[in-house]
């Protein structure tokens, strides 16, 4: 294992009916600025239990927080946020509009414009913010990081920023959820185990048995999830199981990967496609890329995962492949360029913005430009 430092401040407020627990965790005497989306929680019964748990609160509403969110929406937010002298956000939604409150947290007490705080890709002084998560996928409930875009420039980067001091994960309001969003959920917190796990093996065997706990859970629930959303048991594991994917649990002196996030959030920014969606697409062809690298560890979870014992190692190595991108499939997502409408000039454009930024993503720092070109030339 590699040295590690570990610590993860977020409280967690989990079950239904939780959302009442607002009033108690939120100090008195603060002016809250409360952010939603485009307005699912008024369907879902979840934007009048917490206008009945901030009863008696300053309360600022902001509205229009967009999927992969926009700096400049967030301008906005902010403006409206120092206007009303707000000391403390609560972010109400999926992970777009917690990354973006995130963002207005740290830009409430920065006098420049909040893009030059995402190109730093750091924030630290932050005005203190929490969750009621309405999505499970991003693990942003638990995390320090977000993903904002820029519209003027077709741009979209990570910055870390501060956890949420507290986050309520009540199950039952996820019942609402398009069978789309609880497949892109499944399939973004899949692939942040993924990012942490399929990277050099024999690393930690905790780490590696968590990671797999999690891939199983997912593996098992999501068949019966993705045709009943109401099952509030499932539900419950599915929601902790985005969680615990990307709160750094898994993450403990383990080495990273990451560049199917990265290149995935070109195809966002570039195209449109739903985050969930774009990794669907580019692990499997990261994966055939860059198969005799990590063949040891997909042997492993192929094993582990799909049950595969049966061949020679590349034929194993090809079978855990083929299962991961076949389990995306059965999710009702598309695993291919073609599918998506994205063809050869979207793969130039990615390698030249990589290539011009001179990034080497990867566990061991590789991923190029031109690697990634391969990468995207294997998703087709
Ligand atoms: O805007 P509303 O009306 O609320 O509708 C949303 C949105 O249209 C809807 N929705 C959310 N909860 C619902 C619901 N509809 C019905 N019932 C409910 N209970 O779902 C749509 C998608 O929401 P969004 O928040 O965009 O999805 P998600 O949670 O997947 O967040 C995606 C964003 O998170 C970033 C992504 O890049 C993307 O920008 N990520 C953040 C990470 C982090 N902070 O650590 C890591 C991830 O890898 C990811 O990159
Ligand atoms: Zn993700």
């Amino acid at each position: 294992m590699e040295n590690f430092i570990f610590q993860n401040p977020t409280k967690l407020i989990f079950g239904k009916g939780m959302i009442a627990n607002l009033a108690k965790e939120i100090p008195q005497d603060k002016r809250v600025l409360v952010t939603f989306g485009g307005g699912s929680v008024k369907t879902n019964g979840v934007y009048e239990q917490v206008k009945t748990a901030l009863q008696g609160f300053e309360v600022v509403e902001f509205w229009g927080i967009e999927s992969n969110p926009s700096v400049e929406t967030l301008q906005k937010a902010i403006a409206l946020g120092k206007e009303n002298k707000v000391d403390f956000l609560l972010a109400v939604g999926g992970g777009s509009v917690i990354d973006g409150t995130k963002l207005i947290a740290a830009g409430i007490l920065y006098d420049g414009d909040a893009w030059d705080l995402v190109l730093k890709g750091q924030a630290i002084d932050t005005l203190p913010l929490a969750a009621v998560l309405t999505l499970p996928a991003t693990g942003s409930e638990m995390n320090a990081g977000a993903v904002i875009s820029r519209k003027e420039t077709v741009e979209k980067f990570a910055f870390f920023s501060k956890n949420p001091v507290f986050s309520i994960l009540d199950p039952s309001t996820t019942f609402t959820l398009p069978k789309y969003q609880v497949a892109c959920g499944i399939a973004d917190t899949y692939i942040h185990v993924m990012e942490q796990y399929m990277t050099t093996p024999n690393q930690s065997k905790l780490m590696d048995r968590w990671a797999e706990g999690i891939l199983q859970t997912l593996v098992e629930i999501a068949p019966s999830i993705t045709k009943d959303t109401e099952n509030y048991a499932l539900m419950s594991e599915f929601m902790l199981s985005a969680t615990m994917g990307l709160n750094g649990f898994i993450a403990m002196g383990v080495r990273q990967d990451w560049a199917t996030h990265m290149i995935g959030h070109e195809l966002t920014a570039l195209h449109g496609i739903t985050h969930g969606g774009t990794l669907v697409i580019v692990m499997p062809g990261l994966l055939r890329t860059l198969k005799t690298k990590k063949t040891a560890k997909l042997l492993q979870y192929g094993e582990r995962v799909w049950g595969i014992t049966a061949g020679s190692d590349e034929e194993r190595a090809d079978q855990a492949i083929e299962k991961t991108e076949s389990f995306f499939r059965s999710l009702g997502l598309a695993t291919r360029l073609g599918e998506v409408g994205v063809g050869d000039e979207t793969i130039v454009e990615i390698e030249r913005r990589f290539n011009k930024r001179k990034v080497g993503f990867g566990e061991d720092g590789d991923i190029t430009g031109t690697v990634s070109r391969q990468i995207l030339e294997n998703c087709k």
